[in-house]
């Protein structure tokens, strides 16, 4: 098999070090990839969004599947483009990845098929004063949210009334998030624990990956701004059995279903960001794709060959229940640049990665680098590495994981030291 990786963050490399193990895999190319996939991949110079030049590679390098990392290729059509080429990829189409590239699509899906969620309602950016009516009736905690796709950024949780009304003002006012604003979610303010459950459809049956969990904003103990996400583990002790029977009776299984019958079955990845409330699970979100970080933990915990799943993913032959995960630990801390998520300069050069690799099952991924014209690699990004690592339970992994952690060094590198906490709370509390 010849195999394209689309992206260039943490996630894809991830990606291209596990199709790199499968030995279906005889040549595989990341577009544009980093230099960390350049490990396991071909790079090429296509960017991620510029659909013709990834199709007229495809068709030329006679690529047999493409699997797609980040979201606005898929929003943006990337899948039915390749499928009117006749060319084979995994994710869904424009229409099926409007569960993540529309807030308002996405609940309103979701109030129409049963899948719990938070209490909602949309307005369109000229309802401003019926938004800002409704912020005053419901009052707070409340969410509010940009529709669109926001790089992560068009959600506020809100703990005052004027923070709601400065988030509406943002996004319908002052167009923060330009067109992304064009509708605005006002949403109920859930509580409890946020896991991310992965399922790979070929929009009929599903898989599940080993349920994760991201540690979102920048500070210690969950403060300060949310990032792209500073770490993850999996398992997430969490999830018990029973809870995850619940995911799949309440939430995936209505989904797919849902979308199937609105005609417009859901292919790839289904990223189920979800709340554990008291009441059960919740969809905090949808995305269209594999979580960044959470694929560099969730990936390595695959047995089965990746590439087989992926192929019948995008072929419709997929086998409910058919996925072998390993039953060990994954943990990956984010090395980022100091002032993410909000400024931080690059060009820092990177030294320790070799050390860090040198201890027993760390392996460190490139989210945010590059090598500079005399061959020094240095940070490019605000996420620059993920230093990941298997053990045979999570203490071991996170360990290990920090243990690498703190061979690699750049200037303001910038970690959380409690990566894992809440996992480690469950798993004493058993
Ligand atoms: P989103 O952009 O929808 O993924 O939201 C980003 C983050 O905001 C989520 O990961 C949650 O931490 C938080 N969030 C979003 N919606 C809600 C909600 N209705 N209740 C509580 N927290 C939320
Ligand atoms: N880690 C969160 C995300 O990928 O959206």
């Amino acid at each position: 098999m010849r195999i394209l990786v689309v992206g260039s963050g943490g996630r894809e490399h991830a990606l291209t070090r596990a199709l790199n193990t499968s030995s279906r895999t005889d040549a595989l190319y990341a577009a544009p990839g980093n230099p960390g996939t350049a490990r396991h991949a071909s790079n090429i110079g296509i960017a991620s969004d510029d659909i013709d030049g990834l199709i007229e590679f495809a068709r030329e390098d006679d690529i047999d599947l493409t699997v797609v990392g980040p979201e606005q290729p898929l929003v943006d059509g990337i899948v039915d483009a390749f499928q009117e080429e006749g060319l084979s990829i995994v994710g869904p189409t424009a229409a099926a990845a409007q569960l993540e590239g529309s807030k308002a699509f996405a609940d309103q899906f979701m109030a129409r098929h049963d899948v719990p969620t938070a209490e909602f309602k949309v307005f369109e950016a000229d309802e401003y004063d019926a938004a800002s009516d409704y912020l005053d009736e419901v009052g707070a905690p409340i969410v509010v949210k940009a529709d669109g796709l926001a790089a992560g950024k068009g959600a506020y949780v809100c703990s005052t009334l004027d923070e709601a009304h400065e988030a509406l003002d943002e996004i319908v006012q002052d167009r923060a998030f330009g067109d992304a604003g064009d509708q605005v979610v006002v949403e109920e303010k859930m509580d409890g624990e946020e896991v991310s459950i992965f399922a790979l459809t070929d929009g009929t049956h599903y898989v599940l990956l080993t349920p994760s969990q991201d540690h979102k904003p920048i500070g210690e103990g969950g403060t300060g701004p949310n990032t792209g996400g500073m770490g993850a583990f999996s398992p997430a002790p969490i999830v018990n059995g029973d809870l995850l029977n619940r995911v799949c009776r309440e939430i995936i299984e209505p989904t797919l279903l849902g979308m199937q019958e609105e005609g417009t079955p859901y292919q790839g990845v289904l990223y189920c960001g979800l709340m554990i409330t008291d009441e059960g699970p919740k969809v905090v979100e949808f995305n269209c794709r594999l979580g960044d970080p959470e694929a560099q933990v969730v990936l390595p915990l695959v047995e089965s060959d990746l590439v087989d799943v992926f192929e019948s993913v995008a072929d419709g032959t997929l086998e409910t229940g058919s996925l072998r995960a390993s039953s060990r630990a994954a943990a990956c801390v984010v090395l980022a640049s100091d002032g993410y998520p909000i400024e931080y300069e690059t060009g820092f050069e990177i030294i320790g990665i070799d050390e860090a690799e040198a201890l027993s099952e760390v392996s460190v991924l490139h989210a945010g680098t590059r090598l500079r014209e005399d061959g020094v690699l240095v940070t490019d990004g605000g996420r620059v590495l993920g230093v990941t690592a298997l053990g045979d339970d999570l203490p071991e992994a996170l360990e290990r994981a920090y243990d690498g952690t703190d061979r690699v060094h750049f200037d303001g590198n910038t970690v959380r030291t409690d990566i894992g906490e809440k996992g480690l709370k469950h798993l004493s509390e058993a």
